[in-house]
């Protein structure tokens, strides 16, 4: 049972970078909860985004948290670059790390730690880890680019996380990124995630406020 709040998070990414600061201001006035900021570091992924100068700049704006993602090789390295503006981070299981040594430190240096996992990777991968997070990521689009289709597939995992959360009395927040708009946030939603990731369905809506409201489905 999925009794928590939903939590909409738009993705920066999507924004129009030239006016970062009143992209940023725009959806803090539309009823953002969080905003989810991309780290893509032409390695991990094949693409390269924007570090941790950027998130700075946008911290400048708003006052609401900051959701880093790093899709990085080596998000143990990198994550110290982002501590202290962001509220919480999250680094891949598939990246080049010591997971569980970075999901503690991350919570050392005073943020939530967040695990992602990608599309083709098996959920089995996070189970040492349960206990040591605070943010579970389902990606649901295979990470790199906004603006792709969601993948159904992945709501087996939110299931499954869902399912592990309450038979081991964990407490962590399922977030799902890439290709949620009104219609796949509802199948999220139903699947157990409450931290709901949006790019271009917020900023390319004529209307963001009306689009937020509308992405914070009831669960
Ligand atoms: C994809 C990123 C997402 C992306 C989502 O690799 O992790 O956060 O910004 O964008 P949309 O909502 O456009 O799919
Ligand atoms: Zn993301």
């Amino acid at each position: 049972m999925n009794s928590r709040k939903t939590i909409v998070a738009p993705s920066i990414l999507a924004s129009d970078f030239a006016r970062v600061g009143a992209e940023t201001e725009s959806v803090t006035a539309a009823g953002a909860d969080w905003i989810h900021c991309d780290i893509m570091d032409g390695h991990f992924v094949d693409n390269i985004s924007f570090g941790p100068a950027f998130v700075e700049a946008v911290s400048r704006h708003t006052s609401l948290p900051l959701d880093v993602h790093l899709m990085v090789t080596r998000p143990d390295h990198y994550f110290p670059r982002f501590t202290k503006v962001a509220s919480s981070i999250t680094s891949h299981v598939e990246a080049e790390h010591d997971v569980a040594d970075t999901l503690q430190k991350v919570r050392e240096a005073g943020c939530k730690a967040g695990l992602a996992v990608s599309p083709p990777t098996d959920i089995s991968r996070i189970e040492p880890y349960f206990g040591l997070f605070d943010i579970l990521l389902v990606m649901t689009v295979n990470p790199g680019f906004g603006g792709q289709p969601f993948l159904p597939e992945t709501m087996e995992k939110v299931r499954f996380a869902a399912k592990a959360r309450e038979e081991r009395g964990l407490d962590f927040h399922i977030e799902v990124d890439g290709g949620i708009n009104i219609q796949t946030a509802r199948i999220a939603v139903e699947a157990g995630a409450n931290l709901l990731v949006a790019g271009t369905s917020v900023f390319k809506a004529s209307d963001r406020a009306a689009e937020i409201a509308s992405l914070r489905i009831v669960p």
